[in-house]
């Protein structure tokens, strides 16, 4: 029984994310999304509970739980007793970064393996930094996203 966790901040998520839960759920049994509660970041654009409910409903056609973490990724990962660390890399830039942080983790963690799922080439130009920017100067960013970003993000910058 393979028990994943794909922990990020998905403010807002993207077709890029929905790719990877729907591809890791083909690799393991169990897929739990984590969403990052970092009080000391006030820079996000939509809410710990905004950013659940917008995954709830990107994935509500699939067998994924959606929970908040705060502190440290692997003592979540601990706590709940999981297998795999879930994370994206979209290409070489991605690369040093998530290589240092399965490094660490893999420290702290040992039983924990990162699982590293390359982004279908659809979705490597796509990040929430790039998506919260387009739609901030009026592109349209609906190829890119699921609908309810795509409502949450309208009513945002209405
Ligand atoms: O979507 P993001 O912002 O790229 O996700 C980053 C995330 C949440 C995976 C990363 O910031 C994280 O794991 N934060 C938890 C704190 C932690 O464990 N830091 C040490 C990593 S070596």
């Amino acid at each position: 029984m393979i028990h994943a966790v794909y922990p990020g901040s998905f403010d807002p998520p993207h077709n890029g994310h929905l790719d990877v839960i729907r591809r890791g759920l083909r690799v393991c049994d169990r897929l739990t999304v984590a969403v990052l509660d970092n009080p000391l970041k006030s820079s996000y654009l939509f809410t710990l509970a905004e950013r659940v409910a917008l995954l709830e409903a990107a994935t509500a056609d699939l067998t994924v739980e959606v929970e908040t973490f705060s502190g440290l990724l692997v003592e979540y990962v601990r706590h709940k007793e999981a297998q795999v660390i879930l994370k994206s890399l979209r290409g070489a830039l991605d690369f040093e970064y998530e290589a240092q942080m399965a490094g660490l983790n893999r420290t702290l963690h040992p039983p924990a393996e990162t699982l590293l799922m390359l982004a279908a080439p659809e979705w490597s130009v796509v990040s929430s930094t790039r998506v919260r920017e387009l739609a901030s100067l009026g592109a349209d960013v609906s190829r890119f996203v699921p609908e309810a970003s795509l409502k949450a993000l309208h009513e945002r910058f209405r």
